[in-house]
């Protein structure tokens, strides 16, 4: 039953009598020889149809009827090519098959778009023929490597006495922060169910029942906006274990990564390191920090109020990063930066260059002892360039923190070998909204403060910290959890933290307090990005690119077209009337 593929023909097969299935990617015709390039999900590898080495004048006709995308069936020998015709660029290179039979198994139309892995085809046209697209082997092979990763995980999950447990797709609203898909029902007009943003609560009932080690490969649905690494549908390694604390995690997970990264020929060092949030946000700006390369924030606070330049004075704080030789940029580049700060909110952006002009947008503020101090602040040398942001923390951060990493990715400053794990741990509980003016839970409802700060749920909320973790590679978070409230009280005071009536708590949550009223062990657990993984495992640049059938930014399927209307009749069996 193993099949061999084209792509993985090698020297070791030469000699070998093979049958191949697949599809015409070339076809050369010298007369009474051909040659075919023959692709399946592996790759490519040459076929040769000769007169002159056995073929009969059938199969060259047979041969010579081909056309791109046939299907087509190959049975030959594996022949080392000559030196001078060995192709340095394919895999399979060395060798071909000298084909006996060649057999048509279906005809194809001229595809859209050339079916190669250096395609300029638009995306668009691409999502909408996908099933040309994931012909491709550099899709296919993503598709391959995120199959191999979950076998991997479901066998080391397995190996721990962890158990698969699907939970409802068709479910009642989770909290987790974006907006649900909501699925009407037919039975009870005017309700609706949503589709899970996490298994979150059933895998903290899985807990209540004794399961004691859960996982699942969770699929998830969250109405958002979308970016680079968001999909409205994406699929989640999802865990929940009892009788636990961080540490089990911890390990659990290094065990985990330890175990598929390797698959992608990437080596994962363990223990990771580990960064509280407030280090995190104090370095980087960011809960997220790609820590492979330098140009940290720095607190210039004190230095700034050297200046005569009135906003460093009256600001709550003044950060700045150094980009290393920065002097040499120009007035344009600048400019474009600063447009960027502005649009994330700063109300300007502050530039110092330490050279001998020593130019500035603030000159007229700086005198010499002013310049010295923010240079000796910041540890500048010759030709760096400052960027300062003055004002409200939360801005100041997420200014200097995009900013670092659009710098560092222009100037090439982040090195693509390598694989920064990282932990970040300590997070605050609650995270406040200007706009509403009340406290959001920063992960979800069901995180546990630390025992130490229960005290302050209701005098001091801001100040109370979490026990969740995330994971986050490469600047990526890949996963997050937490150990979980198991007291009914306790659970009850964070929904009225959070704004949340007792009445409207037992409504959307009555069953998860009741559950725990009937002894709740303790738990906890994380739940992780497939999606992310593969793309970093694969190295790729999008989310789509290992999502066998994806939606685009505008949250579309471009092949069946979804969404789309729906007929009159489906929508009066459910009892709903469209809003034009
Ligand atoms: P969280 O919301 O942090 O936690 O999600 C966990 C991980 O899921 C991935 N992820 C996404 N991937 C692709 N597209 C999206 N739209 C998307 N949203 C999230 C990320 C993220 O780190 N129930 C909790 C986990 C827990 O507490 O155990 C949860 O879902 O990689």
């Amino acid at each position: 039953m193993t099949r061999v593929f084209a792509g993985s023909l090698r020297k070791d097969h030469v000699g070998q009598t093979v049958t191949l299935n697949g599809w015409v990617q070339k076809r050369r015709d010298f007369g009474e020889l051909i040659f075919i390039d023959l692709r399946d999900r592996g790759g490519i590898c040459q076929v040769v149809v000769d007169r002159e080495r056995g073929a009969s004048a059938d199969v060259v006709a047979a041969a010579k009827e081909l056309r791109g995308e046939f299907v087509v069936r190959i049975e030959g020998e594996v022949f080392e090519r000559a030196d001078a015709q060995k192709n340095a660029k394919l895999p399979t290179g060395d060798v071909e098959v000298v084909a006996k039979v060649v057999t048509i198994l279906n005809r194809a139309d001229t595809p859209p778009f050339a079916i190669e892995d250096d395609t300029d085809a638009a995306e668009e046209l691409r999502l909408q023929y996908r099933y040309l697209d994931l012909r491709r082997p550099s899709l296919a092979g993503n598709l391959v490597l995120r199959s191999k990763m979950l076998t991997a995980t479901r066998n080391y999950f397995d190996g721990l006495g962890f158990i698969e447990v699907e939970t409802p797709i068709l479910t009642k609203s989770t909290p987790e922060g974006a907006r649900d898909y909501l699925v009407p029902s037919r039975v009870h007009k005017g309700e609706f169910y949503a589709l899970p943003q996490s298994p979150q609560i059933f895998k903290q009932l899985c807990m209540v029942a004794g399961l004691e080690r859960y996982f699942q490969i969770a699929r998830c649905f969250r109405d958002e906006d979308l970016r680079r690494d968001r999909q409205p549908e994406f699929t989640q390694i999802d865990v929940e274990c009892s009788f636990i604390d961080e540490e089990f995690i911890y390990a659990l997970m290094e065990g985990l990564f330890e175990k598929i990264f390797p698959l992608a020929g990437i080596a994962v060092t363990t223990p990771f390191p580990r960064m509280t949030w407030q280090e995190a946000m104090d370095r980087f700006g960011i809960d997220r920090p790609d820590t492979r390369f330098g140009m940290e924030l720095v607190d210039i606070t004190d230095a700034a109020k050297t200046t005569s330049f009135e906003p460093f004075k009256a600001a709550a704080t003044v950060r700045a990063i150094v980009v290393p030789g920065g002097a040499s940029f120009s007035r344009k580049r600048i400019d474009e930066l600063t447009e960027d700060a502005k649009k994330l909110g700063a109300s300007g952006l502050v530039w110092i260059k330490f050279d001998a002009q020593r130019g500035s947008s603030i000159k007229k503020f700086l005198d010499d002892a002013a310049f010295d101090a923010l240079r000796a602040a910041l540890h500048a040398n010759e030709n760096d360039l400052a960027l300062v942001v003055a004002g409200k923390q939360t801005v100041v951060w997420d200014v200097l923190a995009n900013l670092r990493l659009r710098v560092a990715r222009d100037e090439k400053l982040i090195p693509d070998d390598r694989w920064d794990f990282l932990w970040v741990t300590d997070f605050p509980l609650y995270e406040w909204d200007d706009e509403s003016q009340r406290f959001f839970a920063r992960h979800h409802p069901f995180t546990s403060p630390r025992p130490e700060h229960l005290e302050l749920l209701d005098s001091d909320p801001g100040a109370v910290l979490a026990r969740a973790y995330d994971v986050v590679l490469n600047g990526i978070e890949l996963g997050g959890g937490s150990i979980r409230i198991n007291q009914p009280d306790v659970q009850q005071r964070m929904f009225q933290a959070l704004g949340i009536s007792a009445e409207d708590a037992q409504a959307r949550f009555g069953f998860l307090i009741d559950a725990f009223r009937y002894g709740a062990p303790p738990h906890g657990g994380i739940a992780l990005g497939v999606d992310r993984l593969a793309m970093l495992m694969s190295r790729s640049e999008s989310l789509r690119d290992v999502i066998a059938f994806p939606k685009t930014a505008r949250a579309q399927d471009l092949m069946c077209a979804a969404p789309s209307d729906v007929d009159a009749k489906q929508l009066d069996e459910l009892g709903i009337a469209l809003k034009r």
